[in-house]
């Protein structure tokens, strides 16, 4: 196996239900809550996370452009792949699959802001603290990891690894 297990398929099952439940309750029990998954990463967890809240949720894509071809930041964040729906009003959550500096993530959210949703909230599966280089709001993480490149539930290296049904970390030289 090219890549070392660190999240299973049963925790991140338990966990993305206990997302869904919190998300559905700080919402209410009625409200439409309208995910905008950060493509391509968050497809994966946003399919499941949208199927552990109950009640009404719609959603939509937005494609950041962040990282270039390696395992490395390249600074500059930008919309390469708009919304198709309006913000305004809505109860929006922001589904990202994993905030390392914080860049995509406070970019994205401060662009959204702009657009009169009701509320604004960010969920993301994994976060990596000891690498934030600007602070941005996070209202829901699944777990909290070391400064690893991780893979696999819709990460990717390369655009590989993203069918994995596991978090794992890639192992030298792949
Ligand atoms: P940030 O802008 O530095 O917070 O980077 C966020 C984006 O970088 C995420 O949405 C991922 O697409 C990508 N990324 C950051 N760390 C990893 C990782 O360990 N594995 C795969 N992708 C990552
Ligand atoms: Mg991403």
């Amino acid at each position: 196996m090219p890549v070392d297990l660190l999240i299973s398929p049963e925790a991140l099952a338990a966990r993305v239900t206990e997302l869904g439940a919190e998300i559905r309750v700080d919402a209410g029990a009625d409200t439409p809550v309208h995910l905008v998954g950060v493509l391509k990463g968050a497809f994966v967890f946003m399919a499941d996370l949208m199927r552990a809240i109950d009640g009404p949720v719609s959603c939509d894509f937005v494609a950041m452009s962040s990282y270039g071809a390696g395992t490395t930041s390249s600074g500059t964040v930008k919309i390469v792949k708009d919304l198709d729906h309006p913000l305004a009003g809505r109860d929006v959550v922001i589904v990202e699959d994993i905030v390392d500096t914080g860049l995509t993530l406070e970019a994205l959210r401060s662009t959204l802001q702009g657009r009169g949703p009701r509320s604004l909230r960010t969920v993301c599966l994994l976060d990596k603290p000891s690498r934030r280089r600007v602070d941005v709001a996070l209202d829901y993480v699944g777990f909290s990891i070391d400064d690893l490149f991780v893979v696999g539930y819709g990460l990717d290296c390369n655009q590989m690894h993203r069918n994995l049904p596991y978090v794992g970390v890639l192992k030298e030289g792949d």
